[in-house]
C-alpha cells in the first residue's frame, strides 16, 4: 500500500520559523520510516500563497504579491535542505496546475448543488483566515478578538456558500466509523463537540480583494483562501485527473497539522471531499504548540527561534532529535536551551556515541579493524534477544505518531548495551580471554548496527556516519537487512565521534 504523507502548506507572510520545522519534521521522520520499511512514499510540503493576510505582508513590505510570495516561498523550500527533509515534492499554490485543480473543484461542489451565491455579514480574523461567530470573540479595549487571539473585522460582502449544514451527520458517522481519524484522542472529542452543537454554511469566496483563485465563472470572487489551500493536498497527486500516476496515493494516510488548524482539516476538508464524491483523508494529527523558554512565541515578542540558527549551533541532528523527544507528539511543548544541552550531551553523546565509541575503538585496537563474531553466551541474551523484536515495536509506535516513545524504546536498550559493555568489560577480557572479547565485541556490534538502523529516520546524516563505522553497505541499510549479519573479518573504518558536545550554560 502505497504512503501518503503531507504537512500543512505554510502561508508566505513571514519567515520560516521553529513551528514550520517541528511539523514537517514529524512528517519527515514517518516518510523515513515507512521507505526504511520498503513502502513506497509521498512525501509533500509546500506554501499556501493566496488570501488577504498574505496580500497585506506583500503590501507592508513595498512588493507585488507575486513577487514577495516568489522570494518568501523559496526560505520555506530553503528550510527543506537545512532541516534534512526527504519531502518528494513541493507544492505552490501559486502554480497554474493548482488553479485548474481548484476551479474544477469547485466546479465539481457546483454541479452536485453544494453551492450557493448570498451574501456574508460577520466577523473576520485576517490572522487565521477564519470566519467566527459572535459568541466565540472577546472584547478587550474596544476591539473583538477570536479564541486564537487575533483580532477581527466586520465583513458584509457578496459571497458563495457551501452547504457545510448538510453534512454534520454525515461527518458525525464518518467520525464514529473511523476512531483514528483525529488525533490525538483528546483533540477527537473537541471536534465532535463542535460538529454535534451544529454547523453554519460556509463562505468560500471573497470580494473585497483579488489575490486568490477566481472562481469559475464569476471573476468578481476569489476563492476563500481555505478551499485554495486545502485543496493543494489533491493537486499535488494530478487532480482533476483521478487516472494520473500519482493518484493511487490517495487518501492520505496522515495530514500532519498543529491543533491551530485542526478545525480546517477535520471538518471542512472531509465536508468538500465528500460533497464531491471524492474519499476522505485516513488521518489527521494536530500536533501541540512549542513556547520559548516557557513564553508564548510571536514576532512582537521578539522570541521566534531561527530553525537554521539552532542547527547551526547545535548541530541538525540533536535538534531533530530533540524535538520529537523532548515532548509526547500531541502535547504542548516548552523550547529551552538547557534541556536542548541536556539531550544532545546526557543521551547522544554519553549514552549512544560513548557505547559506538568505545565498541568501535576497542575493534579497531584489539581485533585490527575487522569485525569480530563469536558463539552466544547465556550472559548475551538479555542484548541480543530484544534486537529482533526492536524494529516491530517502533514501527507499532511510529505508527501512532508516538515519536517520543519510539525513542525511549531504542534508548532503553542502547542504555542496557552500556550495562553490558560495563559488565563484560571487554578491555580486560583482552589478555584472559580473547576469545571471549572477540564475542562480546561481536555482539555489541550486532546491537548497534540495529540500533542504528532504526534510528536513520530521526537523525539520517549521524546514523549514515554510524552505520559507515559499522562497515554496514548502502543497501543494507533497511529494516530487511538486520536479519542478514555482515560477514565476519569485514574491515571497518577507524571510528570518529558522532557527536559535539556542547558546554552547559553556554
Ligand atoms: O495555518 N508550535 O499556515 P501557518 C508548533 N497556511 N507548531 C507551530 C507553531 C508553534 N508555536 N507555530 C506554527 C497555516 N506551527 C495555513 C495552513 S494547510 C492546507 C494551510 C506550525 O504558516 C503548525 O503546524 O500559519 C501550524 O498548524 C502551522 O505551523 C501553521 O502554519
Ligand atoms: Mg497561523
Amino acid at each position: 500500500m502505497p504512503i501518503y504523507l503531507t504537512t500543512p502548506i505554510y502561508y508566505v507572510n513571514d519567515k520560516p520559523h521553529i513551528g514550520h520545522a517541528y511539523t514537517s519534521l514529524a512528517t519527515d521522520v514517518l516518510a523515513r520510516w515507512h521507505r526504511l520499511a520498503g513502502r513506497e512514499v509521498f512525501f509533500l510540503t509546500g506554501t499556501d500563497e493566496h488570501g488577504q493576510k498574505v496580500e497585506k505582508a506583500a503590501l507592508d513590505a513595498g512588493e507585488a504579491p507575486q513577487a514577495f510570495t516568489d522570494r518568501v516561498s523559496q526560505a520555506f523550500r530553503d528550510l527543506t535542505q537545512t532541516m534534512g527533509f526527504s519531502n518528494d515534492a513541493f507544492i505552490r499554490t501559486t502554480e497554474k496546475r493548482h488553479y485548474a485543480a481548484c476551479q474544477a473543484l469547485w466546479t465539481r461542489l457546483a454541479d452536485r448543488g453544494q453551492i450557493y451565491l448570498g451574501g456574508y455579514e460577520g466577523w473576520y480574523a485576517v490572522r487565521d483566515e477564519a470566519f467566527y461567530g459572535p459568541d466565540e470573540l472577546t472584547e478587550r479595549d474596544g476591539v473583538k478578538y477570536a479564541p486564537s487571539g487575533a483580532p477581527v473585522e466586520w465583513v458584509t460582502e457578496p459571497s458563495y456558500f457551501f452547504k457545510l449544514s448538510e453534512w454534520a451527520d454525515r461527518l458525525l458517522e464518518f467520525y464514529e466509523a473511523n476512531p483514528d481519524f483525529i488525533a490525538p484522542a483528546s483533540r477527537r472529542n473537541e471536534v465532535i463537540s463542535f460538529v454535534k452543537s451544529g454547523l453554519s454554511d460556509l463562505s468560500i469566496s471573497r470580494t473585497s480583494f483579488k489575490w486568490g483563485v477566481p472562481v469559475p465563472g464569476d471573476d468578481a470572487h476569489v476563492m476563500y483562501v481555505w478551499l485554495d489551500a486545502l485543496t493543494n493536498y489533491i493537486t499535488a497527486l494530478g487532480y482533476p485527473d483521478e487516472g494520473a500516476d500519482l493518484w493511487r496515493f490517495w487518501p492520505a494516510d496522515v495530514h500532519f497539522v498543529g491543533k491551530d488548524i485542526l478545525r480546517f482539516h477535520a471538518i471542512y476538508w472531509p465536508a468538500f471531499l465528500m460533497a464531491a464524491g471524492i474519499a476522505p483523508p485516513t488521518r489527521i494529527f494536530a500536533h501541540g504548540w512549542w513556547t520559548n523558554e516557557g513564553q508564548k512565541i510571536s514576532k512582537s515578542l521578539g522570541n521566534v527561534i531561527d530553525p537554521v540558527a539552532l542547527v547551526e549551533e547545535f548541530g541538525l541532528d540533536p535538534v531533530r532529535y530533540f524535538l520529537l523527544r523532548e515532548v509526547p507528539f500531541g502535547q504542548d511543548g516548552d523550547f529551552s536551551r538547557a534541556a536542548l544541552t541536556n539531550r544532545l550531551n546526557g543521551e547522544l553523546a554519553d549514552v549512544l556515541g560513548n557505547l559506538a565509541n568505545r565498541t568501535l575503538s576497542l575493534i579497531q585496537r584489539n581485533c585490527e579493524g575487522k569485525l569480530p563474531a563469536g558463539p552466544a553466551a547465556e550472559a548475551d541474551a538479555a542484548l541480543l534477544e530484544p534486537l529482533a523484536s526492536l524494529p516491530a515495536a517502533v514501527g507499532q509506535l511510529l505508527e501512532k505518531q508516538e515519536y517520543h516513545l519510539a525513542l525511549e524504546e531504542v534508548f532503553r536498550a542502547v542504555r542496557g548495551a552500556n550495562g553490558y559493555i560495563t559488565v563484560q568489560a571487554p578491555w580486560s577480557l583482552k589478555k584472559t580471554d580473547p576469545e571471549r572479547m572477540v564475542a562480546v565485541l561481536g555482539h555489541l556490534h550486532t546491537a548497534l548496527r540495529a540500533y542504528a538502523t532504526v534510528l536513520q529516520p530521526f537523525m539520517p546524516a549521524t546514523m549514515a556516519k554510524l552505520l559507515d563505522q559499522l562497515g554496514v553497505p548502502e543497501d543494507s541499510r533497511g529494516l530487511a537487512s538486520l536479519a542478514t549479519p555482515l560477514p565476519p573479518g569485514t574491515s571497518l573504518p577507524p571510528p570518529a565521534p558522532l557527536f559535539r558536545k556542547i558546554e552547559a550554560g553556554a
